[in-house]
C-alpha cells in the first residue's frame, strides 16, 4: 500500500501553512468553525466536504481574500492578516470559477495574470504553455478552448509568478477522467518540485491521490489524516458488503437494523457501515429471506464509505 502511495516520501518538517481556530461567519451562518490545519511543504493536501461545508470560504481566508472572523494562520511563515500582501505574492489561487478572458488568447491570458502579480518573465510563460500542453493553442482565444484546456490554462495563469503554495478549489470538477489524471500528474510534478498544493474536492478517487486529508462537515473538521489512516480509522466501525438486486423495501429493512450507520448501493453491491456491536445474525437472517441476495462479507473501507459515514453522522 505505502509503496504505491507517495505520501511517505514528501512529508517534511517545516509547515507551509498552519491554521488555528480559523472561523468565518456570514451573518448568523458560521461557514467555517474553529478550523485547525497543518500542511507540510511539498505535500498535496486535500480538503473534503459536501457542498456548503466551508471549503471555498477556508481557501478564500487562507489566500487573504476574506478576513477571518476569528482564529489565526501562518502562511509560508507569514501572518495571515498582518502580512497579507506578502502572502499574496507567494501563493497561487485557482478559484472554483476561475475567470479567463475569453477574448484574449491563451498567451495573452498568461501575460495578463503575470502582470497582475507583477512578475513578467516571457520565457517562463512559454515554458508554462509547454508544460500544460497549450503550445499549439498559444494564439487561440481562451473562449474557444475546450473545458479541459480552459482548466489547464487557468492553472497555468495561477502559476505565472512561480508561487510556493497553490490553492486549487475543485480543480477538476466537470473534467473527464483522462484529463483529470493528466492534471494530477502535473500536480505531482509541482509537489515534487517543492511546491505545496491545497486542493478541495468531493471526488473520492481524487482524495485518494492526496498525501493528507481533512474532512469538513458544516464548517468543522471532523476527521484528518492520510487516506490510509482515514480508511483504517472509520471510528471503530466496519464495512460489510453483499450483492443484491435493488429493492427499496430491502434498503429500508437494512437501515432499520440495529447498529447500521450507512446503507449505500454501488451497482449490484450494497455496502453497510456498521458499529462494533452490529448483530451479524440479524443481517444474515434478513438476507436469507431475500431472493438473489448474496452472502454478506466484511470488506475493506473505501474513502467513500468514510466520507459518507462522517457526513451522515454530522448532519
Ligand atoms: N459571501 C457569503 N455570504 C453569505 N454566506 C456565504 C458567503 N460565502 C459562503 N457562504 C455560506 O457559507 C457556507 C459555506 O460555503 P462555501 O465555503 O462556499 O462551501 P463549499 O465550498 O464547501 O461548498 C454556505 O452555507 C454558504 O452559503
Ligand atoms: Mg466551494
Amino acid at each position: 500500500m505505502s509503496a504505491a502511495h507517495p505520501a511517505s516520501q514528501v512529508r517534511r518538517t517545516t509547515p507551509a501553512l498552519s491554521a488555528s481556530g480559523l472561523t468565518r461567519r456570514f451573518g448568523n451562518v458560521t461557514a467555517v468553525d474553529g478550523l485547525d490545519l497543518e500542511l507540510a511543504a511539498g505535500e498535496i493536501f486535500g480538503l473534503l466536504g459536501p457542498n456548503a461545508s466551508g471549503k471555498t470560504t477556508t481557501i478564500r481566508m487562507l489566500a487573504s481574500i476574506l478576513r477571518p472572523s476569528a482564529g489565526s494562520a501562518q502562511v509560508l511563515g507569514l501572518d495571515l492578516v498582518r502580512e497579507a500582501d506578502a502572502i499574496k505574492r507567494r501563493i497561487g489561487y485557482v478559484a472554483q470559477h476561475f475567470a479567463l478572458y475569453p477574448e484574449l488568447t491563451a498567451y495573452e491570458n498568461l501575460d495578463f495574470y503575470s502582470h497582475l502579480y507583477g512578475e513578467v518573465h516571457p520565457a517562463r510563460l512559454t515554458e508554462l504553455l509547454a508544460t500544460y500542453g497549450l503550445e499549439r493553442f498559444r494564439d487561440r482565444f481562451a473562449g474557444q478552448l475546450s473545458g479541459g484546456y480552459k482548466r489547464r490554462l487557468s492553472i497555468a495563469c495561477a502559476l505565472s509568478h512561480d508561487p510556493e503554495l497553490v490553492f486549487l478549489d475543485e480543480p477538476t470538477a466537470g473534467i473527464d477522467p483522462v484529463t483529470r489524471k493528466e492534471l494530477w500528474d502535473l500536480f505531482y510534478d509541482l509537489a515534487t518540485s517543492g511546491k505545496t498544493l491545497f486542493v478541495t474536492t468531493h471526488y473520492m478517487e481524487e482524495a485518494e491521490r492526496c498525501h493528507q486529508l481533512a474532512f469538513l462537515s458544516r464548517g468543522k473538521r471532523v476527521a484528518s489524516g492520510s487516506p490510509a489512516e482515514l480508511r483504517a480509522g472509520l471510528g471503530g466501525r466496519a464495512v460489510w458488503a453483499f450483492d443484491a438486486d435493488h429493492d427499496p423495501v430491502l434498503m429500508s429493512r437494512l437501515r432499520n437494523l440495529p447498529a447500521v450507520a450507512v446503507v449505500n448501493r454501488m451497482g449490484q453491491s450494497v455496502r453497510l457501515v456498521v458499529e462494533k456491536d452490529f448483530p451479524q445474525d440479524q443481517l444474515r437472517e434478513l438476507l436469507a429471506e431475500w431472493p438473489g441476495a448474496g452472502e454478506p462479507q466484511p470488506v475493506r473501507a473505501t474513502l467513500e464509505d468514510v466520507f459518507i459515514a462522517l457526513t451522515e453522522s454530522n448532519s
